[in-house]
């Protein structure tokens, strides 16, 4: 195909186009309080990738790459096959290249990650036979190469890193068996530049604390474990104004610094994140640059006020490069979709 005509409605990115649109694509990412280091993104130029066993082998080599020395974690993109007209690129239906599974339990009730139910039960109906049934129990990327169905594939175990969670002072903390993955790696967006889609284009950073303390495990539709946390430290929980909460999830939140730090794998904290991010305004708007921003996706989730990204307000104007959720992807990771195909 003459990629050079415009009678086919699409045109190919220069290698230097591509690398510099991935890097402002995350510099316009209104979300994202981590955009200090946008022109670090390390960009893997897979293009010529549509097929899925090509495209699940180049994850696991995304992740290798994204921990390269087992510990210091690097940004890092990998870009397959665009969409073309009438070629639609490979997909990852994967929210993240890392999740957990969440199998829905007879009696009502999830083990696992119950925000992965829907892609854990079409994993399944795919043919994944399900892992051993723990509470983190890591999924198989479901991919979807060009002119082909949805298929499974495991990722192989030297690629994915993970953190056990201990308290720096309870030594009964070990026994709630908690752990994460040390790489958040998002599959499940779309890379746009200029009006090119790159459907397949998982990127990582490394992770702030209260992600993993203040929502993954913490909130009452993930892994719900505040009470769990109360009952272990012995607190008060018969009334919200012990803040039982609040203390269970500073709680859970020092657990998990302290075990990233302990096992040496790269993590940020929301106080020294959301200065680095004023940094980072600062340097824009000396540039002449206006930085697009969501208050509510900017401000952590634990102890706003404390932190000085909560005092201000941002411009919420979005600006491509980008990187997109389409509603048939969403769909997808969810779990929602693709019967007809299965
Ligand atoms: N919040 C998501 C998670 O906990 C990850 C989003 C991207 N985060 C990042 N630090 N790059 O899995």
């Amino acid at each position: 195909m003459d990629w050079a005509s415009p009678v086919y409605g699409a045109y190919r990115h220069t290698p230097e186009e591509l690398v510099f649109g991935a890097r402002l694509a995350w510099r316009n990412a209104a979300r994202c309080i981590g955009r200090l280091y946008w022109r670090s993104l390390r960009v893997i130029d897979r293009r010529e990738v549509t097929g899925a066993d090509d495209v699940a082998a180049a994850a696991a080599e995304h992740l290798r790459e994204a921990v390269r020395d087992g510990r210091r974690i690097r940004p890092v993109i990998t870009v397959f096959a665009p969409d073309a007209p009438g070629r639609p690129g490979p997909r990852i239906w994967n929210e993240q290249l890392i999740r957990y599974a969440g199998y829905e339990r007879p009696g009502g009730g999830v083990t696992g990650d119950p925000r992965n139910v829907g892609i854990t039960a079409l994993a399944r109906r795919l043919g994944w036979p399900g892992g051993p049934g723990s509470a983190f129990d890591v999924l198989p990327l479901v991919i979807q190469g060009t002119d082909d169905k949805p298929r499974w594939f495991r990722l192989p175990p030297d690629a994915v890193l993970e953190v056990p969670i201990e308290h720096p002072e309870h030594p009964r903390w070990a026994s709630l068996g908690l752990r994460w993955h040390a790489v958040p790696a998002i599959a499940c967006m779309c890379l746009e530049i200029g009006g090119v889609c790159y459907p397949a284009a998982p990127f990582n950073g490394w992770y702030m604390g209260t992600e993993i303390g203040a929502r993954n495990l913490a909130d009452s539709d993930r892994y719900d474990l505040l009470p769990r946390v109360a009952e272990l430290l012995g607190l008060d929980t018969a009334s919200d104004r012990s803040l039982w909460k609040d203390r269970a999830l500073v709680e859970l939140n020092r657990a998990v610094l302290h075990s990233f730090d302990r096992a040496g794998v790269t993590m940020t904290d929301h106080h020294t994140e959301s200065r680095r991010f004023l940094t980072h305004l600062g340097r824009e708007e000396s540039k002449g640059r206006t930085v697009g921003a969501d208050w509510s996706w900017i401000v952590p989730p634990l102890s706003g006020s404390a932190t000085p990204v909560f005092h201000r307000t941002y411009d919420t104007v979005e600006r491509h490069p980008a990187y997109v959720h389409h509603p048939e992807a969403l769909a997808r990771t969810r779990g929602e979709s693709g019967d007809a195909l299965v």
